[in-house]
């Protein structure tokens, strides 16, 4: 809470979050199948092919992420299980889901009032997926639409034909990066290889995290 060292900056601060305005992510699925979107925080939404989910996110979210769910059944009381992008068998999402999931993960009105984002493939590979800013002059989108799935290393494939990330599969420091001092691997360097702007092993922030001004809105789209 260093920035409300005193009184003026705290009541800058106040008038700042009074006036923001909410950023609006439009989730769009572009695929043939029906995705069920998720949303930390946000829930969930059935997407049928084309159909968008236009979702308002708070200023100044942090730790805030967009997935693609698919193969889910729920009741009518939104409970149930998706065989890839679980959350806890929620329709409506209230925590992560269980990779393997590209991501779109956001912190919003951050440092100077900066958005910062990405797509991580840090939890492995689905579905392909495009994060781009559509407003304020912010132009810099990420997309992330080669087919990883077909050609994922044997050790990654899951049974059902999904892209796990190494840490998932083989839990070590090396892949997970728990000490916090990890380099690339080979694994690391497929889906670099395959999707250059997005994170592929913990500490890959230097090609992989990007700015705008906050404010801005975002499309978020399933197989642009
Ligand atoms: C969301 O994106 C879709 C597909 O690009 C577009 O047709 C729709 O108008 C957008 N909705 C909003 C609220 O921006
Ligand atoms: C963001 O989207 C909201 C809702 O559609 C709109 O009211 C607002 O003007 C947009 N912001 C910018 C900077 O275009």
């Amino acid at each position: 809470m260093s920035i409300f060292k005193n009184s003026i900056s705290f009541f800058f601060a106040t008038l700042f979050i009074t006036f923001a305005h909410a950023a609006r992510f439009n989730i769009t699925n572009n695929c043939p199948y029906v995705v069920w979107a998720a949303a930390v925080l946000g829930g969930g939404r059935q997407l049928n092919s084309k159909e968008s989910w236009p979702l308002d996110v708070n200023v100044g979210t942090t730790g805030g992420r967009v997935w693609a769910r698919t193969g889910c059944n729920f009741d009518g009381s939104g409970r149930g299980s998706c065989q890839i992008g679980d959350c806890s068998g929620l329709f409506q999402c209230q925590a992560y889901g269980v990779p393997p999931n590209a991501l779109a993960e956001f912190a919003l009105n951050q440092y100077l009032n900066l958005d910062f984002f990405d797509i991580s493939l840090v939890d492995g590979f689905n579905v392909p997926m495009d994060f781009s800013p559509t407003s304020n002059g912010c132009t810099k989108g990420i997309t992330c639409t080669v087919d990883i799935n077909g050609q994922c290393p044997a050790e990654l494939k899951t049974p059902s034909g999904y892209c796990n990330n190494p840490c998932t599969v083989f839990k070590t420091d090396e892949y997970c990066c728990n000490s916090g001092n990890c380099g690339p691997t080979t694994f690391s360097e497929f889906f670099k290889n395959l999707c250059p702007d997005a994170y592929s092993y913990p500490k890959d922030d230097a090609t992989s995290t990007f700015t705008c001004t906050g404010g801005t809105n975002y499309s978020v789209v399933f197989c642009p």
